[in-house]
C-alpha cells in the first residue's frame, strides 16, 4: 500500500467531518484545524487505549492533571526562558521568517544541523547556496535565537499584569508535583506520573497539516527511577514504546529510532531517541523518549527552595533526587501517523475503486454500522432495536446510516474506517426469504468486503469492545 498524498487526506478529514481548518468562516487562522465530530472519536480512543496501557493496567504508574498555566519561575527552572528557542531567520528579499536549521537539514542532515551555532547559521545558508522557498531569493540576514513560548498575562488590567506562558510541555506539572503524587499516593521507586493535554509552541515554520501547529495535544510519561538503574528502564520503554506504535496501527516499515547525538540533544537530556514515522514529505519525528536525570528536581529544587527529594521507605537515611525517563508522545501527531497509515485509494476492478481507512478497530470512531436496506418504516423500526440492544449490551461505537443507497452507505462507511457493516432487510424481517431467514443480518468486512449471513443472537454474543 503506497502512502497517501497530504493533499488527498487533508479532502478526505475535511468531507468526512475528521478534521477542518480552523476559524473556516472567517478565511481561516494559519495552520489551525478544528476536530470534527469523527476526529474528536478517532483522537479520544487513542487518547483512553494510551491512558488504558501505561496508566490503568499498570500499577507503577499513576496519572495527574496539572494547569496550563504555571508559576512564571518554573519555566526559568525548567530552562524554557533561555533554552527553548529555535535560530530564526529573515529573508531580506520577501521578509518571510524560517528556521534556519529546518532549511540546511535537507542538505547537511539533522545531526548536521544541530550542532551549528546561531552565528554559522546564516553563512551556511548562503555557502549551501539554499534559496528562500517563498521567493527564491538568496539574502539571508543573520540568525536570531526565537523563544517559542507564547507570552500572556495575567490579571485584568492591561499592562499591569504578571507575564506569564501557556505551557510548552506538560511534564513541568508532574515535575512541580513530584512529591505531593510520591507523598499522597505513597509511591516507591520506579513509579511514573502520567498527563495528556494541551501545550502551546510559537513554531516559526508549523505546516504539514497537523503535523507541525501552535496548538497541540501531547501524553507524556515522567517515569522516576533511582539514579544508576535507569539504561535497562531506557531500554524497556523503547520497546514499550514501539509496540504502542505497532498496536495503533503503524507498519514496522514506516518506523524508525534515531538516536540523537550529543550536540542535539536538548539542555536536559543525556540521552533522546526519536521514533521517527515516514510521513509523504520524508522522515519526521513522532514520539521522543529522553534520560532527563535529576536534572528538572534538582532546577526546581534550586529555584522554588523546596525540598524535591525522595527517601528511600526501608532506610530513612537515604535521600536522593530520582532521575526521570520521559517517554513523549504527541496525540494530535499521532492522529496524523495513524490516518496516514490507514488511507487507500483501492483498485477494486478495472472501472471502480475506494477510499478506504485500514483503520484498527481499537481506534476506530465507529465498530460497526448499521444500514436498513431501505427506509421503509417497519424496516427502520428493527434496525433501531437491533441499535439499541447493541449499544446497551456491548458499549460498542455504533453508527446508524439510511440515506442513499446501501452501496453508497458502504462506500461512505469504508471512507471513515468502520471495520464492519451490519445490513438490516427484509429477510431480517421474515418477509423475503431471498434476502435470508427470519432475525438474520448481513454482516459486511470493510478489507476483504466478503458478507456474511448471522442470527441476530449469534451476532450479539460476539460483540466486544476491541483490544489490542
Ligand atoms: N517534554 C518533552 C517534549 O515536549 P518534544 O519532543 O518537544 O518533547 C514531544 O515534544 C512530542 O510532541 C513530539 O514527539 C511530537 O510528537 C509532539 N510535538 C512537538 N512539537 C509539535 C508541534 N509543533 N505540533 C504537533 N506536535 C508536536
Amino acid at each position: 500500500m503506497s502512502a497517501p498524498t497530504l493533499d488527498a487526506l487533508v479532502s478526505l478529514c475535511k468531507r468526512r467531518g475528521f478534521i477542518f481548518p480552523g476559524s473556516e468562516i472567517y478565511g481561516g487562522l494559519a495552520n489551525t484545524w478544528d476536530y470534527g465530530p469523527l476526529g474528536i472519536e478517532l483522537k479520544n480512543r487513542v487518547q483512553h487505549e494510551w491512558w488504558k496501557r501505561f496508566v490503568s493496567q499498570r500499577r507503577d504508574m499513576v496519572g495527574l492533571e496539572s494547569g496550563i498555566l504555571m508559576n512564571p519561575k518554573v519555566w526559568e527552572a525548567s530552562g524554557h526562558v533561555s533554552n527553548f528557542g529555535d535560530p530564526l531567520v529573515d529573508c531580506k528579499k520577501c521578509k518571510q521568517r524560517f528556521r534556519g536549521d529546518k532549511l540546511l537539514e535537507e542538505k547537511i542532515g539533522v545531526e548536521g544541523a544541530a550542532v551549528l551555532t546561531l552565528e554559522q547559521v546564516q553563512p551556511m545558508l548562503l555557502a549551501e547556496k539554499i534559496k528562500c522557498p517563498s521567493c527564491g531569493g538568496l539574502d539571508w540576514a543573520i540568525a536570531k535565537k526565537f523563544n517559542l513560548m507564547f507570552r500572556t498575562q495575567q490579571g485584568v488590567i492591561e499592562g499591569e499584569g504578571a507575564d506569564i506562558y501557556l505551557r510548552p510541555e506538560t511534564a513541568q506539572g508532574m515535575f512541580v508535583n513530584f512529591r505531593n503524587v510520591q507523598q499522597s499516593m505513597r509511591k516507591r521507586l520506579p513509579f511514573g506520573i502520567a498527563q495528556t493535554g494541551t501545550v502551546f509552541r510559537n513554531e516559526i515554520t508549523p505546516g504539514n497539516f497537523t503535523f507541525r501547529t501552535r496548538e497541540f495535544q501531547q501524553m507524556e510519561i515522567e517515569y522516576f527511577v533511582a539514579p544508576g538503574t535507569e539504561g535497562p528502564i531506557f531500554e524497556q520503554w523503547k520497546d514499550d514504546m514501539w509496540q504502542w506504535c505497532l498496536d495503533i496501527g503503524l507498519a514496522p516499515e514506516r518506523l524508525r529510532i534515531r538516536e540523537h547525538t550529543k550536540e542535539e540533544l536538548s539542555h536536559y537530556s543525556s540521552r533522546t531517541i526519536d521514533i521517527e514515522y515516514k510521513y509523504p514529505w520524508g522522515w519526521g519525528e513522532l514520539y521522543g523518549l529522553a534520560n532527563r536525570s535529576d536534572f528538572d528536581l534538582s532546577q526546581h529544587q534550586k529555584f522554588s527552595g523546596q525540598e524535591m527529594t525522595y527517601t528511600d521507605p526501608d532506610d530513612p537515611t537515604k535521600k536522593f533526587l530520582p532521575y526521570v525517563i520521559e517517554p513523549t508522545f504527541g496525540l494530535t501527531r499521532t492522529v496524523l501517523a495513524i490516518l496516514l497509515e490507514a488511507y487507500e485509494d483501492e483498485k477494486l476492478k478495472e472501472d471502480d475503486t475506494r477510499t478506504v481507512l485500514h483503520l484498527k478497530p481499537i481506534v476506530s470512531p465507529y465498530d460497526l454500522a448499521i444500514l436498513p436496506l431501505s427506509k421503509k418504516e417497519h424496516l427502520i423500526a428493527k434496525a433501531e432495536e437491533l441499535y439499541k440492544k447493541i449499544v446497551q449490551s456491548s458499549g460498542l461505537h455504533v453508527d446508524f446510516d439510511v440515506t442513499g443507497s446501501i452501496g453508497k452507505r458502504y462506500r461512505r462507511q469504508d471512507e471513515i474506517g468502520t471495520p464492519k457493516c451490519i445490513t438490516v432487510d427484509f429477510g431480517t424481517l421474515g418477509e423475503d426469504t431471498a434476502q435470508g431467514e427470519k432475525d438474520t443480518v448481513t454482516i459486511r468486512d470493510r478489507d476483504t468486503l466478503k458478507q456474511e449471513r448471522l442470527t441476530i443472537a449469534d451476532l450479539l454474543k460476539h460483540l466486544h469492545p476491541p483490544t489490542a
